[in-house]
């Protein structure tokens, strides 16, 4: 298994490309099964779920061709409606391929995704909001095994509780719907807006996505697109960290502030200069550590989840006492005894993390254990003095396109060990 050696205690100067977002590249590329016209998607980032999905996909039927950052997805046919454990089962994402299949075919089985170290993660509101629509669901041997053979027909589904994951399932499945579909409580992070961008596209009918409440009015058929992957606000708003715990000044280009929603008063607050540019933004952190700040992770437009381990190694080295509460995964903590390991002072109380900033961090061997922790561990690193050698790099590689290249350029000394 890759390790990355980082040699820490450099500032970090330079530019950084922002790649396409991981977390609605995904979902658009599930929309591809909805129709036997070709899906292009620009701006696509190259990562291993990328990868995991095409294996998928290709097996429910669909060619697909990724040239640059341009991927081309053609399910003429449906060659199966089954997504099996094995494919499942490493990438939660892929469950999402169970709403078009039925939505185009009529029948679909998916395997369970079961848990994940971030949590127990189940799929339970997904499978509500298909039900609602007509489906016939029972589950066999961890399989999901769907059925709507005269079709889905559109139904009026108010979420008990925030999903991204059900939002965009829903919405997938109800383009294909007979009649009217209205989605209440609906999760709003930019990603879902990015899914109706490109079903409007395939000539969808969506009214509100972005919104608390969604309205899809079902058509009988979709048709190919062209769709720009919108940026990654995770990997935007992670750069910013490291600037703010390594120091430096860097331009993340192909990006928008505005996607960073709640965590962007945050870092300015703990001390980044942020410019807006056209393009992206300048992030500059000036000589002297960081401010300590409390935050609650929440739904977009709150402090997001996936960059709480980040903002975490940011605040490992603040001025002051920082409160971390996770509120949306049960055990998104796994981070906090690898900062350890380098000197962070951080306790862990249920759902709350309290971290004592300390002047500096020292290198060490550490683990990663989920993406986004993975990337809390090399921000840890470039800031920590002496080497980190992170283990388990294949988390990073889900999730962060060229994350060496993009830093080394940057002035990090960091180094894949191949193993
Ligand atoms: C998406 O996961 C993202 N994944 C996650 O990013 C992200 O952390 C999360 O949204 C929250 O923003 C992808 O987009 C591929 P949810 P998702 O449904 O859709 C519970 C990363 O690092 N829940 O909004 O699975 C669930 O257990 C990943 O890129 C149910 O109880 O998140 C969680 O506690 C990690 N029943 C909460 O809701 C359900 O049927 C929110 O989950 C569905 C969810």
């Amino acid at each position: 298994m890759d390790k990355l050696a980082i040699i820490g205690g450099r500032a970090l100067y330079g530019a950084i490309p922002i790649s396409g977002a991981k977390n609605s590249a995904l979902k658009v590329m599930a929309a591809s099964l909805l129709t036997d016209e070709p899906l292009t998607l620009t701006n696509a980032p190259r990562l291993a779920d990328v990868d995991m999905l095409l294996r998928l996909l290709a097996r429910h039927g669909a060619d697909a061709a990724f040239d640059d950052a341009t991927l081309r997805l053609h399910a003429r046919d449906i060659a199966s409606t089954e997504a099996p454990y094995d494919l499942v089962r490493k990438m939660r994402a892929s469950f999402n391929v169970l709403g078009p299949l039925l939505a185009r075919e009529g029948r679909a089985k998916v395997s369970l995704p079961g848990g994940c170290a971030i949590g127990a993660r189940p799929v339970d509101l997904h499978l509500k909001a298909l039900t609602a629509m007509g489906a016939a669901i029972e589950l066999d041997e961890g399989y999901v095994v769907a059925s709507a053979p005269r079709g889905l027909h559109g139904a009026h589904i108010a979420f008990p509780f925030v999903s991204v994951g059900a939002t965009e399932h829903a919405m997938l499945a109800a383009t294909l719907a007979r009649g009217g579909t209205v989605l209440e409580n609906a999760a709003r992070e930019p990603e879902i807006a990015d899914l109706a961008d490109c079903l409007n596209a395939m000539g969808a009918r969506i009214a509100g996505a972005g919104g608390a409440t969604i309205e899809i009015e079902g058509v009988e058929r979709l048709h190919g697109a062209t769709h720009r992957v919108l940026p990654d606000r995770i990997e935007t708003g992670a750069y910013a960290m490291a600037v703010g715990a390594a120091g430096g000044e860097l331009t993340l280009s192909g990006t928008d502030a505005r996607l960073l929603g709640a965590a962007l008063p945050v870092l300015e607050e703990a001390g980044l200069e942020i410019e807006l540019l056209d393009d992206g933004l300048r992030v500059k952190k000036s000589p002297g550590p960081c401010r300590a700040l409390d935050i609650v992770t929440q739904p977009f437009p709150g402090f997001p989840t996936d960059l709480q381990a980040q903002f975490m190694a940011m605040m490992a080295t603040a001025e002051g006492v920082s409160k971390i509460k996770e509120t949306i995964f049960e055990n998104r903590f796994m981070h906090a005894p690898e900062l350890a390991r380098m000197g962070a002072k951080i306790s862990v109380d249920g759902q709350t993390a309290t971290v004592r900033g300390v002047p500096r961090l020292k290198g060490a061997p550490v683990m990663a254990t989920d993406l986004r922790a993975s990337m809390s561990l090399v921000i840890a690193g470039l800031a920590a003095e002496g080497q980190t050698m992170i283990n388990r790099v294949y988390h990073l590689d889900r999730g962060f396109e060229r994350l060496e290249e993009k830093l080394t350029r940057c002035g990090a000394l960091i180094e894949r060990i191949k193993e």
